[in-house]
């Protein structure tokens, strides 16, 4: 694992312990440190359990994948791995927002609108969801954004722009490692006026299936309990090239 080689930013008070990450301030103003920890979560928080791993899996995975993205444009928080649970950030004002491309039809898009799993997105759709365990992450349109003050104009343009270009780069990256990119979900925030990818990129936040058996290879196995859930993760970050050291 290659770690930080730059003057070692220190990690201060916890700013917010989410359900699988934690938020600490350090030293500089402008970075933050995100611990990844085990704790998986489903279903806005109903279904927890810590799964052995999966904090280091994650955090590696993530980092990893935020460096591709970097290197093809996207603007990312990424910094440096700190620590085998640890990453440094830019420390980005969030948008309380989530933006989920679809290639194939699962989960909440299944059971919003009555239609089977499977089914080739063509061309993928796009969504907007409000960052609200207590409302269930309500599905919202860039008219509620603009109207309650989410986001302005421009930066929803921007976050659509980015996580399609994110879709472009990433169904390739997994193709190549013999996987299909269902869907995924990104976070986006501000920092010094211009608008960079947050949060995470992992199987928690994506699905990914076996582009051959469809296997599910993501946190469908952890919510429908089907098992493996890490063996899982750990199979997409070697497929990847991820280095787990
Ligand atoms: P949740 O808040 O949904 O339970 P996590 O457990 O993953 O999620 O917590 C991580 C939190 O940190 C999220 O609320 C996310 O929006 C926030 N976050 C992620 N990246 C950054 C960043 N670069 N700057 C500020 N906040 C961030
Ligand atoms: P959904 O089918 O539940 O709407 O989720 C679509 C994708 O977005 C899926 O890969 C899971 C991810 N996602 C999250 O990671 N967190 C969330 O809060 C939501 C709503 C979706
Ligand atoms: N990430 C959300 C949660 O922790 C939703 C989900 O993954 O099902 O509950």
């Amino acid at each position: 694992m290659k770690l930080n080689k730059g003057k070692k930013v220190e990690k201060r008070e916890e700013l917010y312990a989410g359900k699988a990450k934690s938020v600490y301030y350090t030293d500089d103003e402008n970075k933050l440190i995100l611990h990844y920890r085990n704790d998986t979560s489903a279903f806005d928080g109903e279904k927890i359990e810590k799964l052995d791993r999966k904090g280091e899996i994650n955090n590696k995975f993530s980092a990893f994948i935020m460096q591709k993205l970097e290197e093809a444009g996207v603007p990312t928080h990424h910094e440096a791995l700190l620590s085998a649970e640890e990453t440094v950030v830019k420390k980005l004002d969030m948008f309380p927002i989530e933006c989920v491309v679809r290639n194939i039809a699962a989960g909440s898009i299944c059971k919003r609108l009555g239609v089977e799993e499977g089914i080739e997105l063509t061309p993928p759709t796009f969504e907007f969801f409000l960052k609200s365990d207590e409302l269930h992450d309500p599905m919202i349109n860039e008219y509620h954004i603009c109207a309650f003050g989410w986001a302005d104009d421009e930066a929803v343009e921007k976050m659509k722009e980015l996580t399609f270009k994110v879709n472009a780069v990433l169904t390739r990256l997994f193709a190549d490692a013999g996987l299909l990119l269902v869907d995924y979900k990104l976070e986006f925030g501000r920092f010094q006026g211009d608008i960079y990818l947050g949060d995470e990129f992992t199987p928690d936040g994506c699905r990914l299936w076996d582009i051959k058996t469809r296997k599910k290879l993501d946190k469908d196995r952890f919510r429908q309990g089907l098992g493996g859930v890490v063996e899982a993760y750990e199979e997409v970050a070697r497929r990847l090239g991820v280095d787990l050291s």
